[in-house]
Order: structure tokens, then C-alpha cells, then sequence
């Protein structure tokens, strides 16, 4: 079924419901902001993957990332808005900013812990913004679009990896941290499309958007590499041998994260490639159902009037 398919098909349940409640343009093409209220608090494991010092600051370090990265994200889509005639990429785009906003809140509290348990995730999450400020200024919009094009694809393929390798979800001991993880995971891959086709509609081409990819890629590893050591530095755990050789095998080793995300990196590179190549329509299914139905991880989290509306076969990937 085609994206145009299954966006009629839901605008002609948006207008049986909305009757009951008015649904939002996101929700209508399938791209539903969920507003979360996440608890982190007192209760949140220090080491809550794996409890391994290595990999939680890790993850710890990409989510420091993530409030100033999907802002950018948002505003490089934001900057071609008014170029965007078709109601359905109108109503994608609408639900990919909605929900990078609300990643951006969560991931914000998510990272206030890790910074009362004494890691410098504000300092990360301030240098971040600087960096891209001075990329706002300086760099041609095309190519900041370009950016936010291969950054999303490193999150729809990282994200497609923690909802399939189960590895992740049993690693992630703290429930709340889990729950921000895979909500996060689930909605990348919602709206993994919505910069892509933004940056086609307005011309954008092969050179710029794997060059981006490579420029992207020097930049994220760069960024990450250093901030990671930053906060084992102030964790105290820099130099515990075991569990770094532990994580590393993790990220780097056979069947490890980087490893396995290798083929899917470099089908970035393919003339042609869109994102729908990677089909997750059934694993987003899946976790809908898992995490948003009666009793599901997610089900009482939600705080949107439109919930009911939310749990639907209305994938845009
Ligand atoms: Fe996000
Ligand atoms: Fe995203």
C-alpha cells in the first residue's frame, strides 16, 4: 500500500473521528506526536545499560546530543516548509516536528539525572549547540538540510537496531529509561522518511547528500568519541579496564552494534537509495501493539486526547 493509499485511508477515519476528538496533522499521516511524561528521578539506575559503565555513557553521551541535534533537525526541515505544496509531506512534516520536540523534552529530563549523578551533560549538550549555531550561520541550507537528512538516517538504522536485536531491551534495566529508549526507537523510524523527501522536493541531489554523509559521519564520531570519554572521565570509570573492554566489545566486536549497522550505513551511498527501502512497516506494527495497547509499556504514559487514534496500522515507513 502506497504512503497516499494509507494517508486517505486515515484522513477518512480522521473525519469519521473527528467527531470525538480532533486529530492532529501528524496523526493523520501516521507521524503521531505522543506526548510522554517520562519519571526519572531518585529511582534511576546509575548504571542502567547493561550495568556497564562503558555503554550507559554512551548512550548517556548520545542523549546529550539529542536536544540540540533534533532542534537542528527541525529547523533545517523548517527552512523549506513554505515550499511544500503536498498536503500529505505538509502533515509529515508536521508530525516529524512535533515529535522531535517531544524527544527533545524527554531526552532533556533523561539527561538532567545523568547530570545530577555528576556527568557533564550540559556541558556536551551546550558545546552541541554552539557547533550547530555556527553550522546555521555559515553553511548553505541545502546542505544543513543534507545534514539532518544523514543524521536521520544514522537514527532510523540505530533506532531499527534497538527495537530488533532483543540484546537492548534486556540490557536496559532501568523500565523508565527503557521506555524513553524505545519510544524514541519506534518514532524515528515513523518518520525516518520526512527529511529525505523534503530535501528531494526542493533538488536536492546525490553529490550533496553523501557528501553530507561523509561530513556527518567525521562529525558524529568525533563529537561522540570525545564526549564519551568526557563522561567516563567524570564517572570515574575511564580507566576501569574490564567494563571498557567489555562495552568495546559490544559496539565494535563480532555481531556488535557498529558492526551489524554497516551494510545499511553504506546503502546510503547507492544512487536511488530511499530510506522505504529498509522496511520496518511490520516491526513498527509489532511495537505498536507491544508498547501502545491495553496494558503495553507505553499505554498509560501518553497524555495526547487523541490516543485511541495513535495505535493504528498508519505507518508512513
Ligand atoms: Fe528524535
Ligand atoms: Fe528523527
Amino acid at each position: 500500500m502506497t504512503n497516499k493509499q494509507v494517508y486517505r485511508m486515515t484522513t477518512t477515519t480522521a473525519t469519521e473521528t473527528t467527531k470525538k476528538v480532533r486529530m492532529t496533522a501528524g496523526e493523520r499521516a501516521g507521524i503521531p506526536p505522543r506526548r510522554m511524561d517520562f519519571e526519572f528521578g531518585e529511582d534511576t539506575k546509575r548504571y542502567w545499560y547493561a550495568d556497564n559503565s562503558f555503554l550507559t555513557t554512551f548512550w548517556t553521551t548520545l542523549s546529550a546530543l539529542f536536544p540540540e541535534g533534533e532542534t537542528f533537525f527541525v529547523d533545517t526541515v523548517k527552512n523549506y516548509r513554505h515550499e511544500i505544496k503536498d498536503q500529505l509531506l505538509k502533515d509529515q512534516v508536521s508530525g516529524f516536528i512535533g515529535q522531535e520536540a517531544m524527544h527533545s523534552k524527554e531526552h532533556a529530563a533523561f539527561n538532567d539525572v545523568a547530570e545530577r549523578n555528576g556527568l557533564p551533560t550540559g556541558t556536551l549538550d551546550k558545546e552541541v549547540g554552539w557547533l550547530l549555531k555556527l553550522g546555521r550561520k555559515i553553511l548553505p541550507k541545502k546542505l544543513q538540510l543534507a545534514i539532518t537528512v544523514a543524521l536521520e538516517h544514522y537514527t532510523a538504522i540505530l533506532a531499527e537496531q534497538l527495537l530488533r536485536d532483543k540484546r537492548h531491551q534486556e540490557n536496559i534495566s532501568d523500565p523508565e529509561a527503557l521506555k524513553l529508549w524505545m519510544w524514541h526507537a519506534l518514532e524515528e523510524n515513523e518518520h525516518k522518511i520526512v527529511a529525505y523527501d523534503v530535501y528531494q522536493l526542493v533538488g536536492g541531489g546525490y553529490f550533496l547528500r553523501t557528501f553530507a554523509m561523509l561530513l556527518a559521519t567525521v562529525f558524529f564520531f568525533v563529537i561522540v568519541i570525545q564526549g564519551h570519554a568526557r563522561l567516563m572521565w567524570a564517572d570515574g570509570s575511564l580507566f576501569n579496564i574490564k567494563a571498557n573492554l567489555k562495552g568495546l566489545w559490544f559496539l565494535w566486536g563480532w555481531k556488535g552494534l557498529f558492526p551489524t549497522l554497516t551494510f545499511k550505513y553504506l546503502d546510503y551511498f547507492r544512487p536511488g537509495f530511499h530510506p522505504n527501502d529498509h522496511d520496518t512497516v511490520q516491526l513498527l506494527d509489532d511495537w505498536r501493539e507491544k508498547m501502545l495497547q491495553d496494558g503495553g509499556m507505553l499505554a498509560d504514559q501518553i497524555k495526547n486526547p487523541s490516543h485511541a487514534h495513535m495505535t493504528g496500522n498508519t505507518s508512513a515507513a
